[in-house]
């Protein structure tokens, strides 16, 4: 649960609220906005904050280095339905002055915070001007709470800052899952490297009733149980925490489902010699790039549609769609079981997007490495500086 104040703790009525909002979105080739699902959930604590009769500086960052934020202006005016002033420098005296000439209910954007190195350094100095063009804050962009960046954490220290809805909606959802499931809760994680999925492995086993590995790091757990896996990405100094996360499971009467057959191939750019084999029969020369039938029906004889699937990472190469049938299969299992299921945001949620199913799950979370963070039972940065629901 989330124990911050949220925008509807406070009064914004007649005030400047400084808005650090969602705005790193997927660009296309022609430069126009790509997939539109963060602003969607941008605009709730938006319109919230202009019905309460706030005027609102929004202030993000893009992740692409020199991407502006001008081509994201016009899109949220038209999700708002009301202007958006764009000012093309979060710094300077021309954006102070568009700050201070704005009444309620009009809508102001600043440009891209990283254009100035000073936000991912956490500067105070930046920190604080940015505070100046506010008299209250607001955190609704989850997916950058794992970042201690100074439009994040910096700006709390002077402004009386709370969460928005979206951050509130995405807090609650994955830790009620995790705290207080439907059971029996499992989870499915899948991805390329072991070593950053230690922390959520070892967590949510903890919690699950049954975890699932697929990705690339399934191939660690293989090879740490002896089995050939020819010329597969492995990382050989993780076999000992493979085993170990086996033992616990085992220890504590936790079901973990590895893959029983696998899709290998030769050449993964040329798709050579591509077919289904058992994970005892992966040849020496053989590369695995995805999980097969058989392990994806693995999973559907424990889904159960009272329980609920937490789903962290693709099962192989998705993103090659001649690789991507495991991780099609784990999706349709999941939405086939009529469990309630949550997407970890990045490339799943890229995935099912892509596969036009995102409306099929329970929940898709919009953050990546923020939702990996608190499926890993680590608190955010960005959230702990918020004002506590208590005072
Ligand atoms: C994300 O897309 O995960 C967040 O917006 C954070 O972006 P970053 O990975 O560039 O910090």
């Amino acid at each position: 649960m989330l124990h911050k104040q949220t925008v509807k703790d406070i009064n914004v009525t007649g005030k400047t609220v400084l808005v650090r909002t969602m705005l790193n979105v997927p660009i296309d080739d022609d430069g126009s906005v790509g997939d539109k699902k963060r602003l969607e959930s941008a605009v709730p604590t938006l319109q919230y904050l202009l019905e309460q009769g706030a005027a609102l500086v929004l202030m993000s960052h893009h992740s692409h280095e020199g991407q502006s934020l001008a081509v994201v202006a016009p899109v949220i005016a038209e999700l708002l339905g009301c202007d958006v002033a764009f000012a093309d420098d979060c710094l300077g005296e021309a954006t102070t002055a568009k700050v201070q000439a704005l009444r309620p209910g009009q809508v102001l954007m600043l440009e891209n915070l990283r254009f100035h190195p000073e936000e991912e350094a956490n500067d105070e100095a930046f920190a604080k001007q940015l505070a100046s063009y506010g008299e209250l804050y607001v955190n609704d962009d989850f997916t950058t709470c794992h970042r201690e960046h100074a439009s994040m954490v910096g700006v709390p220290k002077f402004l009386p800052a709370v969460a928005g809805l979206s951050v509130e909606t995405e807090v609650n959802t994955i830790t009620a899952a995790l705290d207080n499931p439907k059971r029996p809760l499992i989870a499915v994680s899948g991805g390329a490297k072991i070593s950053t999925k230690v922390p959520i492995i070892s967590f949510l086993l903890q919690k699950v009733d049954a975890l699932m590995i697929g990705g690339a790091m399934a191939n660690t757990f293989l090879a740490a149980e002896g089995l050939q896996v020819g010329k597969s990405l492995i990382e050989d100094d993780e076999f000992e925490i493979a085993r170990n996360v086996m033992d616990t499971a085992k220890a504590n009467n936790k079901t973990v489902l590895l893959p029983v057959d696998v899709v290998v191939t030769s050449d993964i750019d040329a798709h050579q010699n591509v077919r289904v084999v058992a994970t005892n029969e992966v040849g020496e020369d053989d590369i695995i790039v995805d999980i097969g039938p058989a392990s994806v029906g693995q999973l559907k004889q424990i889904v159960d549609p009272k329980g609920t699937v937490i789903w962290n990472g693709p099962m192989g190469i998705a993103e090659d769609e001649v690789y991507d049938d495991g991780t099609l299969g784990v999706a349709q299992v999941i939405i086939e079981s009529g469990a309630y299921s949550i997407v970890g945001g990045g490339d799943t949620a890229d995935f099912i997007d892509g596969a036009g199913l995102a409306d099929k799950f329970g929940f898709v979370s919009n953050g990546g490495g923020a939702s990996l963070e608190l499926m890993s039972g680590n608190t955010l940065p960005a959230i702990d500086v918020l004002l506590d629901k208590t005072s």
